[in-house]
This record gives C-alpha cells, sequence and structure tokens, in this order.
C-alpha cells in the first residue's frame, strides 16, 4: 500500500537541539520513516526572519543536517535537504502570498506574539509572511500529514485555506493536508523550572544533545524535584518528577508504570543517577556520529545535494503546473 506523504522542518539551530526537539519532534521523525513517505528538511530560509551571521547559520545548518543523521534519519529512506537548495520554496510562497489576505495574514498569534517583543521597525517582513512560506513548504510537496504542535495549527489552518483557494480559483492543484499527532510525543520541561517548557531561552534546565554528557548528568542530578519522596508520575503536584520519568520512559522505552513500580521504596536521588546513565548511554554514539558527519564534510554535503535533488523532482512537478495554471 502507499504510504502517506509526511512533511516536517526544522530550524537550523546554533549549538544543538535540545532534549525537547528530540523527545517531542526528531524521535517521531525518525519513526514515520517505516509508515510515511517522508521529507524532511533543515529551513533555513525561516531563520533568517530573524538577523543571522553568515558563518554561523552555514556552520548551523551542517550541524543541524549532521545531527538529523545521527539520530537516525536515513537518507535512503527519506529525503533530507536543506530548504535553501530548492528554490520552489520561495517561488510558491510569492504565488501564494499574493492570494492572502493582509488581514489574514495579520491574525497570526505566532506572529504577534513574537513582534510583541521587538521594536516595529526591527521586524522584518519575512517574519510576517513566514506561516506562507510554511504553507509553500507543505503544498510544495502534496505532503498529505503534517507533525503539528499546539502553536503551528493555526498555520496548517492557513496552509488549507490557501490551497482551497487556490484549487477553486485556477483548478485542482494541491493536495489539503491534515495534521497528523505522533504517537509517543512527549512533552519535555526545564530541569530547573519544570513548569516550563524545556526550551534554549532557558539555559540552565535545558539539556543539549552535543554538550559534554557529563554537564548532561550534572544537570539530571541537580533537577528541581519536590520535597516528598515518592516517585510517582503527577504532573500536577510533582511537576519535576514527572517530567524525569517521561524523559526516561521514553529513552529507556519503557512505561512510566513499570519505573513507578522500580522505583518503590528508593529515592529521586536514584532515580536521577539511573536516568543520568540512560541518556548517557543514549547520546555518546549519537555524538559519535555527528562528529563523523561533519568530519567528513564532502559526504555531508553529497547527501543534502542529493536529498534537494530528490526533493525538487516533486517541487519542481508541482510549481510546473502552479505556473502554467496562473498563466506563467
Ligand atoms: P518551534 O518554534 O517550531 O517550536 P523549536 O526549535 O522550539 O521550534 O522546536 C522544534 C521542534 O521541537 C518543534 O516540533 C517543537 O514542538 C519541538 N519542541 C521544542 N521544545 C520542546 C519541548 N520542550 N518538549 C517537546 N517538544 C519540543
Ligand atoms: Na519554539
Amino acid at each position: 500500500t502507499r504510504r502517506p506523504r509526511v512533511l516536517s522542518g526544522i530550524q537550523p539551530t546554533a549549538g544543538s537541539f535540545h532534549l525537547g526537539n528530540y523527545l517531542g519532534a526528531l524521535r517521531q521523525w525518525v519513526a514515520m520513516q517505516d509508515t510515511h513517505d517522508a521529507f524532511y528538511c533543515v529551513v533555513d530560509l525561516h531563520a533568517i526572519t530573524v538577523p543571522q551571521d553568515p558563518k554561523q547559520l552555514r556552520e548551523n545548518t551542517r550541524a543541524s543536517a549532521a545531527q538529523l543523521l545521527a539520530l537516525g534519519v536515513d537518507p535512503r529512506r527519506s529525503a533530507l535537504f536543506v530548504q535553501s537548495h530548492v528554490p520552489e520554496h520561495p517561488q510558491l510562497s510569492w504565488v501564494l502570498e499574493c492570494l492572502t489576505g493582509f488581514g489574514e495574514a495579520s491574525r497570526m498569534t505566532q506572529f504577534k506574539d513574537k513582534s510583541a517583543r521587538q521594536e516595529a521597525d526591527r521586524v522584518g517582513v519575512g517574519l510576517f509572511t513566514y506561516p506562507i512560506l510554511q504553507a509553500a513548504d507543505i503544498l510544495l510537496y502534496q505532503a498529505e500529514q503534517v507533525p503539528v504542535g499546539e502553536d503551528q495549527r493555526q498555520h496548517l489552518e492557513l496552509t488549507r485555506d490557501l490551497a482551497q483557494r487556490f484549487n477553486s480559483r485556477f483548478g485542482r492543484t494541491f493536495r489539503l493536508p491534515e495534521a497528523y499527532i505522533p504517537k509517543d510525543t512527549a512533552k519535555v520541561y526545564d530541569l530547573q523550572d519544570p513548569n516550563a517548557k524545556m526550551s534554549k531561552s532557558v539555559p540552565t534546565g535545558v539539556i543539549e544533545l552535543l554538550e559534554d554528557p557529563k554537564r548532561s548528568a550534572k544537570k539530571i542530578r541537580s533537577a528541581v524535584t519536590d520535597t516528598g519522596r515518592e516517585i510517582v508520575y503527577d504532573p500536577e503536584n510533582k511537576a519535576g518528577v514527572s517530567n524525569l520519568l517521561s524523559i526516561y520512559s521514553a529513552l529507556a522505552n519503557r512505561s512510566i508504570a513499570e519505573l513507578e513500580q522500580d522505583y518503590v521504596g528508593r529515592g529521586y536521588g536514584d532515580l536521577k543517577k539511573d536516568l543520568a546513565e540512560v541518556f548517557t548511554e543514549f547520546v555518546t554514539p549519537i555524538q559519535q556520529r555527528v562528529r563523523s558527519y561533519l568530519d567528513d564534510r564532502a559526504e555531508l554535503d553529497r547527501l543534502l545535494a542529493q536529498g534537494a535533488q530528490r526533493a525538487r523532482e516533486v517541487a519542481a512537478t508541482t510549481l510546473a503546473r502552479v505556473y502554467d495554471r496562473i498563466g506563467f
């Protein structure tokens, strides 16, 4: 049977992805390769919606791709590419921009949130049209499913509206994508502030995949818990312990119930020590693989060029049809 096509992208990050990115998104990218026809991209065009240092951006893009490969994205099974290598993204984005109402774009809450934190003159128009580029990313590949978190739902709705609008004005061209909620996604919380989502903006409680595992182990051992002693999953009253349990469960592939059973009569210190070991075992071979990808630039570039070629075969077909329908 034919596998549903899935498209997902991630921005190139400075330093490395964090454990939340892995357990909340990238682990599912790897798993979806068994069930989907996957197109995955490092979205460097999206990254320049805020200022970037060119040298850093290039390095971050490569390092991000190396991490995706090291985590298990398999370039023989999936199209793994860098967004800027496929010029059809901005080409389709322009067409879609011309179909988007100004008011419609203005209602995107993520833009409101992000722009509210900056001075008006420093907010680029690219940040405003970001969701339209995202729509182009998805529609170019005729993706049927798009894994989305809560904060991206509105953008997927816009994507569907634009696809429908184009189809009804110019004739059926785009497939309407649906939100896909992957199994086994874990939301990871900050180790120092377990009520906040783990994020690079709070550097103290974030575990970076490429930092020294000794450093990560130390962060795990000093994670904020509570004054109780019982190791039970209770996110409301025991946010810290629950976060450690869900990370442990995801990394060790064991159910939370099983872990709770294991830790009856044992202390938080035992749980943290064991989780630190589990994490170290998980991350050590990944770091080795990242290093070997980064040491062989030519091979990494070859893989990405191959991914871009595969992506362009699909993207160019869609764009040619779009241009034809428009009258170009
Ligand atoms: P975005 O702005 O698209 O959320 P991020 O770099 O913050 O970009 O995250 C990339 C991916 O990692 C997204 O799919 C996001 O949902 C996921 N993610 C980020 N932080 C966490 C977290 N703490 N727990 C689970 N998933 C997360
Ligand atoms: Na984010």
